[in-house]
Formats: structure tokens, sequence, C-alpha cells
């Protein structure tokens, strides 16, 4: 299982949605529009709950055909529930990894949102493989880029957070994942292969009204840096015990890149 659960994906989606570059998405949009006779196909990789289809649609994304990949059931059950009668929704049970098995037939788009940090550079040079194949635009919003910037600030803040952008690159299960280099190595791997780039800044801005994401936030940092990167355990109590103490106060970006690639003669 990919311990993803409904309920912090749900926790999350707020800030996602408003995280994502609206220009991006507006010109994704206006390119999926752009043929009436056809209905455009989508492919959604790691998909979770469908909170790209969501994201998408709420823009303008009408008439499209949702093939949402993803090798949790559950997740994949949940989105079917969501939108199974609404929208036309394919679902794939399949692991990322086996590139050439991904439903890529006949896709006018390559999707995913807060996945390709997860995922390794040899995996993106496949995909981006498979999608240069058949001209097929990529869109990857929600790279987390690094950045995570508290107030108020706390001593142990650094040291922290460079831990755990250490620890954004253990292998979740998709190759030792690219953490906060996704969006440059997604950007080299696109140009190589002659995709034209654009890229935004689509980070969390999370203040009091966020205060349940931010706590579950500050508990998954505490968690991903409690061994291994020489931090001690008093020093991380105090450091979460003061984070915790304002996420109703204070304040949290957290830094993502949105990406559109487009294939050459589209
Ligand atoms: C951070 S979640 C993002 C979910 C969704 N895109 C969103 O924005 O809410 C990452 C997703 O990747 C899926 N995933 C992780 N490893 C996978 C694999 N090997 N094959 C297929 N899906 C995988 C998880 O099940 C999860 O749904």
């Amino acid at each position: 299982m990919s311990g993803f659960s409904v309920s912090w994906l749900d926790l999350r989606e707020p800030a996602d949605h408003a995280a994502r570059d609206p220009e991006l998405v507006s010109t994704l949009v206006s390119y999926l529009q752009g043929d009436t006779d056809i209905a455009p196909i989508i492919v959604d990789l790691g998909a979770g709950t469908g909170s790209t289809l969501r994201a998408l649609t709420a823009m303008g994304a009408q008439r499209c055909v949702w093939r949402l990949v993803d090798h949790d059931p559950a997740l994949l059950n949940e989105a079917l529930r969501r939108h199974g009668q609404a929208e036309i929704v394919e679902d794939y049970q399949a692991d990322l990894r086996d590139v050439a098995a991904l439903p890529l037939g006949g896709a006018a788009l390559l999707s995913a949102s807060a996945l390709f940090d997860l995922i390794s550079a040899d995996l993106v040079d496949s995909l981006v493989a498979r999608a240069r194949q058949q001209s097929t635009v990529v869109y990857a919003a929600l790279n987390y880029d690094g950045r995570t910037h508290w107030t108020p600030a706390h001593p142990l803040d650094a040291a922290v957070l460079d831990a755990f952008n250490r620890d954004q690159h253990r292998d979740k299960g998709l190759g030792p994942a690219l953490g906060p280099d996704a969006s440059m190595t997604m950007k080299a791997a696109l140009e190589k292969a002659g995709y034209t780039v654009l890229m935004r800044d689509s980070p969390w801005q999370l203040g009091p009204e966020q205060q349940a994401l931010v706590s579950e936030l500050i508990r998954g940092i505490r968690a991903a840096v409690t061994h291994g990167y020489g931090l001690s355990d008093a020093a991380l109590a105090d450091w979460q015990t003061f984070r915790l103490s304002h996420a109703g106060s204070g304040h949290c970006l957290v830094g993502h890149i949105d990406l559109l690639a487009w294939p050459p003669g589209v």
C-alpha cells in the first residue's frame, strides 16, 4: 500500500488547489478544450482520489476521459465513488515503475500532482521518453522544491529542514527519490527530449486557518527526521512542541513548483 490515506489527501487538497499556478492550468485547459470534436484523454499518474481531475474540472476542463493510475485500490475506489457518475473515469491499478504498461495510448495529456518528488531520475527519463514518443503534453504540479519557512522562527528550523530535505531523497518505492530536485531534473529531461518547459512557483502559504494541516505537517517532518540525521530526541521534542504551539497563529511557506511542457509541434 502507498501510505497515502484518503484523510491526508483530503487535508492537503485545499492548500494544493490554492497553490496550483492558475495561469498554467488555464493555458492547459484552453489546449484541452481546443478541439470540440474530440474528448481529450488525460492520464493522471499517482492519481490518489482524483485531485488533478477536480482542479482541472473546476477550471473548465470538460468532456475529458480521465485515466486514473494508482497502485492503491482504496484511493482509486474513492476517486470512482466521487467522480464515476459525472465524469468519464477509467481506473487503472498499476505500478508506475512498469512504464511500458502505462495506459498512455492516445493521451493528449500526461498529468500528475505531488508525485514527481517521490520518483527517481531514471523513472523520469522513462516517462518522458514514452510521453515524447506520442507527443503527449506533460503537466506536473506541486513538486516540493526544498523550501520550508516558518514564522515565528525556532533555532532548530535550519537543521530540521536540512535533515528533512535529505530524507526527501529516501526511496519510497519508486527508486531513489528526487525530492527537491524533481522539477529541475524533469526540466532537463523534457528539454533534452525537445519539449518547451514552463515552470511556476506554487507554494503552500499556510496560516492559522490551516492549523490541522500544519499540525500534521509538523508531525510528519518530526517523524521523517527522527532517525539517522543526528538530531537529539530532546531537541526535536522541543522543536515539535514549539511548532505545534504556533500552528494556530504562525505561518508556514512550503515551496512547490508546477511544470507544463509542450512537445514539438503541439
Ligand atoms: C502524494 S500522493 C498524490 C495523490 C494525488 N495526485 C493528489 O495530488 O492528491 C502520491 C500518490 O502516488 C501513488 N503511488 C505511490 N507509489 C506508487 C506506485 N509505485 N505506483 C502507482 N502509484 C503510486 C500513491 O498511492 C498516491 O496516490
